[in-house]
Order: C-alpha cells, then sequence, then structure tokens
C-alpha cells in the first residue's frame, strides 16, 4: 500500500489527460502519495505527465526527503481499459494490496459522439469500469474516487442541483455515468467492510495551472465551449465565428446555462475525496445499511450562460469573437448549475477561483503553447 519512503500509491485511470495530469499535480503536491498514470492517450498526450511531474521537481522545498523526491516521479502506462489482461498486468507490478487507492477519471466524454456509437461509449466507459473494479478487487485495492458528471442529472427539476436529484441521463454518455455509478454503489453494499467510494459529479471544469505547462489540450477540433473560445483566438481553428446552439432556451439570455469551476479546485476535490476513503475518515459513518459509499456535486453553485463566457474570454484574450445562433444541440440541456453544499459541509470542498481567472489561465495556457503539447 505504501512505498519504502511511506507514500501511498494512487492509480490515476486518465492520467495524461485535461482532468487527470491537474489532479496529479495536485496529488504530487501533497507529498504523501506515488502516482501510477493510466491512459490509452486517445484523447491525451503522454507529454502532459512529462510536464506535471517537472513542476514537481520545480516546486520540491529547500533540502527535500527521499519521499518528497520519490513522490515527484510518475509511474507511466499506456493502457486499455477495456483489456482486463492490460489492467491486470499493471496490477501484478505491485505487490497484492500495494496500491492504496485508484482515481478513476479515463473515460469517453463527448455527449453528442456517444449517440452516434453508444456501444463505444458503453465498452470503454462501463466496461471498462467493471474489469478495472474486478482487478482491484482481486488486488485487495479497495478504495476509489470515481469521476462521475452533472450530466446525470439530464434536465433537472430543480437549480441548483442537490445530490439527492433523481438520475436520469439523457445521452448514453450520462447514461454511462450513471450506470457505473450504480456498479460502485452496488459493489459497496455488496462488500461494505472492503470497499470506501465517492464519486465526484463535476460540473464544467475551466482554466489551467497557472504555469502554463499544462492544460486542456482536446485531439482535434475542441467539442467543448472554452478550449473552443482559446483555439479560435489562437487562430487554431478558420472559423472565427462561433455557433451557439440555440437562445431559446428558459434562461436569462436564452443560451445555456453551466456551473463553471477552475480545474485546480476540482482536483482538489479529489485529494478531499482521497482523504475522506482513509480508515480514520468519519465521512461514512452515518451512511445508511453501512455501504460506504456517497456521491459529491463539484461545482461552484454559480451559472454563467454561453454569452457570458464569450464576453468573458473576449476580455481575457482581447479577441473580438463573432458568433451566430444556430439550433439547439442534441443532448443540451438549458441550466446545470450545482448545489455544492454537501461536498462542501462533508468534505470541505471550496471552489474559489473566479471566472476571470479560470480564463487567465486558459489564455496563458493557449498562448505558451498555441498548438498545445504537439508542438513539443
Ligand atoms: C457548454 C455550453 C453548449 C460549444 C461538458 C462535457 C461533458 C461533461 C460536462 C464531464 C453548452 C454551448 C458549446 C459550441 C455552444 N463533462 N456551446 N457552441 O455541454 O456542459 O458538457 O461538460 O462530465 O462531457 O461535454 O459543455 O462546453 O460542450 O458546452 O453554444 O461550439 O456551450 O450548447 O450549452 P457541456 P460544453
Amino acid at each position: 500500500m505504501s512505498t519504502s519512503t511511506g507514500l501511498r500509491r494512487v492509480l490515476v485511470t486518465g492520467g495524461a489527460g485535461y482532468i487527470g495530469s491537474h489532479v496529479i499535480y495536485a496529488l504530487q503536491q501533497t507529498r504523501r502519495y506515488k502516482v501510477i498514470s493510466v491512459d490509452n492517450y486517445h484523447n491525451s498526450f503522454p507529454a502532459s505527465l512529462t510536464r506535471v511531474a517537472q513542476i514537481a521537481r520545480d516546486t520540491l522545498p529547500e533540502n527535500p526527503s527521499e519521499a518528497d523526491k520519490e513522490s515527484t516521479e510518475i509511474d507511466v502506462f499506456q493502457c486499455d481499459l477495456t483489456s482486463p489482461e492490460q489492467i491486470k498486468s499493471i496490477f501484478e507490478r505491485y505487490d497484492k494490496g500495494g496500491i492504496w487507492g485508484v482515481v478513476h477519471i479515463a473515460a469517453y466524454k463527448a455527449v453528442g459522439e456517444s449517440v452516434e456509437i453508444p456501444l463505444t461509449y458503453y465498452a470503454n466507459n462501463v466496461a471498462a469500469t467493471v474489469a478495472l473494479l474486478q482487478t482491484m478487487s482481486d488486488f485487495d485495492c479497495t478504495r476509489i474516487v470515481y469521476s462521475s458528471s452533472a450530466t446525470v442529472y439530464g434536465t433537472p427539476p430543480v437549480i441548483p442541483i442537490p445530490e439527492t436529484t433523481r438520475l436520469k441521463a439523457d445521452s448514453p454518455y450520462g447514461k454511462t455515468k450513471v450506470m457505473s455509478e450504480m456498479v460502485i454503489d452496488d459493489l459497496c453494499h455488496a462488500e461494505p467492510n472492503r470497499w470506501r467510494a465517492i464519486s465526484l459529479r463535476y460540473f464544467n471544469p475551466a482554466g489551467a495551472h497557472p504555469s502554463g505547462l499544462i492544460g486542456e489540450d482536446p485531439r482535434g477540433r475542441p467539442g467543448n465551449l472554452l478550449p473552443l473560445l482559446a483555439h479560435m483566438a489562437i487562430g487554431r481553428v478558420d472559423d472565427a465565428t462561433l455557433k451557439v446552439f440555440g437562445n431559446d432556451y428558459p434562461t436569462p439570455d436564452g443560451t445555456c446555462v453551466r456551473d463553471y469551476l477552475h480545474v485546480l479546485d476540482l482536483a482538489s476535490g479529489h485529494l478531499l475525496a482521497l482523504d475522506a476513503l482513509a480508515p480514520e475518515s468519519a465521512i461514512f459513518d452515518n451512511c445508511p445499511d453501512d455501504a460506504r459509499y456517497k456521491a459529491y456535486n463539484l461545482g461552484k453553485g454559480k451559472g454563467m450562460s454561453v454569452l457570458q463566457i464569450v464576453e468573458a474570454m473576449r476580455k481575457a484574450t482581447g479577441f473580438d469573437f463573432k458568433y451566430e445562433v444556430i439550433g439547439r444541440r442534441r443532448g443540451d440541456v438549458p441550466d446545470l448549475t450545482a448545489d455544492p453544499a454537501l461536498a462542501e459541509r462533508e468534505l470541505g470542498f471550496k471552489a474559489p477561483q473566479p471566472l476571470e481567472v479560470m480564463c487567465r489561465d486558459l489564455w496563458n495556457w493557449q498562448s505558451m503553447n498555441p498548438q498545445g503539447y504537439t508542438q513539443q
């Protein structure tokens, strides 16, 4: 479970990705974990791990201990999580119980794409999660933080959205997140004395580490609003006109509202969740029927519309974005704004960084890396 210097080994799936690399950064900053990264690089670049390890080394304290130095090293594996054999081959490299916990971030996440290729999404997001859990069980690794999503709420009946809201995803992507949460929940009910698990329902992560060394760099044209605006401002996409997917929603300016939070605040939520899985944590003490499973929203509790985001990016980049309103995008819902009270109360979660900082850090990353990681 621990290394020779006393660090807890934590395996991060999707470690090279936008969220994964920032979670690894946060884990390394604690100097309490030794990170294992597993990624298939379908939508990420290995270079991100080189950069994040560089940040860890650059931020080492004076006279670092052996544990401090070890915490800057990442065990890096390229692995397809849809292959149980590949997952097993990684766990076999460590003693049984040698991995303290898993942060499971790897998933395909494009709502529209999931409608076109649902089987690929169910295989990669659900079947792979089951295979991962089976291997974890075989190797006595029974702590998991699962990357879930606000899309599990579908079109929520109440805004801001509490965790008690019924789960009713509208897209295959969202359904893969609901199903994976249910798989983990059932496992914790089946073996309450073995498993501890937390699902984190991400709202809309944005921004980048202020160094500009790591950031969001999807392969191909970004589907998400903020990285697309950054690509437009840096000249990485031809059309200088943003297509706004509908302005006839029941929202203040008619465009969709989302709850954007800084990716480093989101990453800090993962550290708090991992701490909550430790034996000394009391977070599951009042769980019904002893199952040690909980789900938390990670959001600011502040909704911003598409047009407000465009304006914020106009200020951050100085780029004069033009936009054209077209039809709605399939799978979009009017408003996904979190009620963050449960995570704030039980995990001590906070997401203080404002939209201006998210846009500033996103633009700093994009300006320093006009072609993303591929420029390396
Ligand atoms: C935001 C708003 C669009 C692009 C994302 C991920 C999803 C999940 C939640 C993790 C929407 C509008 C966008 C464009 C636009 N992540 N938009 N023109 O849809 O909330 O989902 O976060 O679980 O996997 O996709 O974020 O950035 O795609 O869209 O008008 O060219 O911007 O309609 O209202 P979304 P997004």
